[in-house]
């Protein structure tokens, strides 16, 4: 959902070609986020100390290799000129407001002039207000985004008040946005300077410095408030942004207790511990854009404002008394980079797939234990709550629902506790009841899916104990639960979720051990999962064995217009999840279909020419699975199986396209039999020639409702 990328190096030389190059791979790094459109801004100066002048943009539609011929081929820049002191922004585009074209691309820019340029992930909700009052204000729009509000916005305000800083201006737009948004601003004005800001959508900043950084904390700065009078008229509400009479900017009330009063002073806080300093600075809406230059990043809060001036970063915020942490933390991103390169795999889903066996143990490592026990660190002072709690409610969107899916029956027979399924839009579309006395999970692999954010900011307030179960490290869901399990499936980036959601089922399930650790009359049932779990990665990888006869059944069907999944019990899930990789990779249609239901409706669809799959395994749903199987038998379907190694072959006869799994415990099962339609889907996609690691139409990370 849009990746926004910026980069300013403080007497690190480096070459036109170098400054581009840093842009252009953070982009690529990033473009499972949005890949219909890119840009950048660069400096167009010449002068290797004074980056003064004007800004070169360019912005392309279509993928970053767009951006990079296009960038590539222009003979008018000089590639090797040496900048000392640089900063450049970049944007990948999943559109929102406007077609995917190089007008509405990132960078938005505040004139012809390019005087204030803007890249932004998110969605502005009030940006019609603001717009009419800017083209009242005689401003002109060339694009048909949100974002190019801001950019004017800027320049506006710069007009009227001249003596603001770059990070002042940026302060007092966003106090005008409502929505929201990731941003990264450069300037002509401000050269060498480089401010952002986030509110709803993820953003870091990683610092790269050869001196050591002289603090672990960056402290954040209260800064000195621009207050602006309600002057509101009926027929211009923006005047809201009109400072009261003189320009004055008024100092905010006294800062809470025990907060920072203090104004920015670059002088007072250099964060590296010797004079003289050369330090480079990454922006980026993901880790993975910047962990090949740097492991120590900051990540924003909501509201924070960030400001590189003179190569110290400062951080700030205009909101007083909030909850907000006083100091941001240098973390160490737990993340090496051979994690987000293909290596010999094709594409990155294909990768992922394969990665499972590693993903399976990375899960359960030192949460599983030798001894039996099962230790989740993120919960453990919330146990007793939760065991006491009056319902567990899950919310998520697509994949992550699926695995809550697979999952609720485990999670009912451990627990004892009823389990309430919410997919995160409905859920907030309904306004659902939440009590204090209820557990509600909020599982997504980024972390920032909008919508389950949204429900869990729906949720805090109405009392509930939040969890998180995400598989990116300081994402807004595992911040703002109050504890949660890190799913450690690794980066996830071909956008179709596989190992990530296999990963979501372990922890569900390690979470489901834990809630029945001191259940006497459930030893015999615990033993029996976390022995199989133990030996799970090893069926995995027997699993993705079937790599070949799973292709040979693709290139059967792959022409097919139609498909239908059937199962039942842990394996209903199995269905929905395989349908849903088919329809995003391959844009065939196909259903997943809980086979309980065949008789009320789908089975009206089942003759000799559908191709339908069908997962059988040895559970307590395996008869009613085999009277499944004879209804569409006699129905002149020839269905492909999907049967674990204990489903008797008698029971298959006739069965021509069997992909026997092996057999583990019930409530895993699910991870061994929806592996091969992941491979299916991976293969009819492959065989379609779509772009398995960028479905048209879709983005990884979805932060817009
Ligand atoms: C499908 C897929 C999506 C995501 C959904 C939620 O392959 O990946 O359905 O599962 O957009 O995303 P997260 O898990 O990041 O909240």
């Amino acid at each position: 959902m849009c990746g926004i990328f910026a980069y300013l190096n403080f007497l690190t030389p480096k070459s036109r070609r170098d400054v581009i190059d840093i842009l252009l791979k953070g982009l690529q790094r990033m473009e499972y986020r949005g890949y219909d459109s890119a840009g950048l801004a660069i400096d167009a100066s010449n002068d290797k100390n004074d980056p003064h002048g004007e800004v070169i943009l360019v912005r392309k539609s279509g993928k970053v290799k767009m951006l990079e011929d296009c960038v590539w081929s222009n003979t008018e820049m000089d590639m090797d000129m040496v900048y000392n002191i640089h900063c450049g922004i970049a944007h990948t585009r999943w559109a929102t407001h406007g077609s995917p074209k190089d007008i509405n691309s990132h960078p938005q820019r505040s004139n012809n002039a390019n005087e204030f340029l803007v890249v932004h992930n998110g969605i502005i909700t009030n940006y019609r207000e603001i717009k009419e009052y800017l083209i009242r204000k005689g401003h002109q729009f060339e694009s048909e985004t949100d974002t190019e509000v801001i950019a004017k916005l800027v320049q506006h305000i710069h007009d009227r008040y001249p003596t603001l800083n770059f990070r002042q201006l940026v302060e007092t737009v966003i106090q005008q946005l409502e929505g929201a948004f990731a941003l990264a601003f450069k300037s002509s004005k401000f050269p060498g300077q480089l401010v952002a800001s986030r509110r709803g959508s993820p953003l870091l900043v990683g610092i790269k410095s050869k001196s050591r950084l002289s603090t672990d904390h960056f402290p954040v700065y209260y800064s000195k408030a621009r207050r602006y009078q309600s002057t509101t008229t009926a027929d211009d509400t923006l005047e809201l942004m009109t400072p009261s009479a003189n320009d004055s900017i008024t100092q905010s009330p006294a800062p809470a207790p025990g907060m920072v009063e203090r104004t920015a002073s670059t002088t007072e806080i250099r964060p590296f511990d010797s004079k003289h300093w050369e330090a480079e600075y990454f922006v980026a809406s993901d880790a993975s854009a910047i962990i090949e230059h740097t492991k120590q990043v900051i990540f924003l809060e909501d509201d924070d404002v960030a400001w590189v001036n003179e190569g110290t970063l400062t951080i700030h915020r205009i909101k007083r008394g909030d909850q907000a942490p006083q100091t941001r933390e240098v973390q160490s991103l737990n993340m090496e980079l051979q994690q987000i390169m293909k290596g010999n795999f094709k594409t990155f889903m294909q990768k992922e797939i394969f990665e499972q066996p590693d993903s399976a143990v990375n899960t359960m490592r030192g949460r599983v234990l030798e001894n039996g026990q099962v230790v989740l660190g993120g919960i453990k002072d919330f146990a007793a709550d939760i065991k006491r709690c009056r319902r567990l409610i899950f919310v998520a969107c697509g994949t992550s629902y699926n695995s809550a899916i697979a999952c609720r029956q485990i999670m009912e027979e451990l627990t004892e506790l009823p389990v309430v399924l919410e997919l995160a839009s409905d859920f907030l579309d309904r306004e659902t009841p939440i009590f204090r006395d209820d557990v509600c999970f909020f599982i997504s692999q980024s972390g920032e899916t909008a919508d389950t954010l949204n429900a869990l900011r729906y949720c805090k307030p109405r009392g509930a104990l939040l969890i998180g179960i995400t598989n990116t490290v300081g994402s807004s869901i595992c911040r703002e639960s109050h504890c949660g399990v890190h799913v450690n499936a690794g980066p996830e980036i071909g956008v179709a979720s596989t190992k990530a959601y296999t990963s979501q089922i372990l922890a569900l399930v390690m979470f489901a051990l834990v809630m029945s650790e001191d259940r006497i009359s459930m030893q015999a049932r615990r033993k029996e999962i976390i022995d199989a779990l133990k030996n799970l990665p090893d069926l995995i990888r027997e699993v993705l064995e079937l790599n070949d006869k799973v292709l040979d059944i693709a290139k059967h069907v792959y022409k097919e217009r139609s498909m239908l999944i059937m199962g039942r019990g842990f394996n209903f899930a199995t269905c929905l999840e395989g349908a849903l990789k088919i329809k995003e990779l391959s844009y065939m249609h196909c259903e997943g279909i809980m086979s309980g239901e065949l008789k009320h409706g789908p089975l009206a669809m089942v003759d000799d020419s559908m191709t339908i799959i069908m997962i059988i395994c040895r559970d307590n749903v395996y008869n009613k699975s085999l009277n499944a199987l004879q209804q569409v038998i006699a129905r002149e379907g020839s269905p492909i199986i999907i049967a674990d190694s204990e489903v008797d072959e008698v029971d298959l006869a006739g069965m021509e396209r069997v992909l026997r799994v092996p057999r583990t415990v019930d409530c895993v099962q699910n991870i061994l039999s929806v592996i091969p339609l992941q491979l299916l889907s991976y293969h009819i996609a492959e065989l379609n020639g779509r772009n398995v690691d960028r479905p048209r139409n879709l983005a990884k990370s979805v932060t817009v409702e």
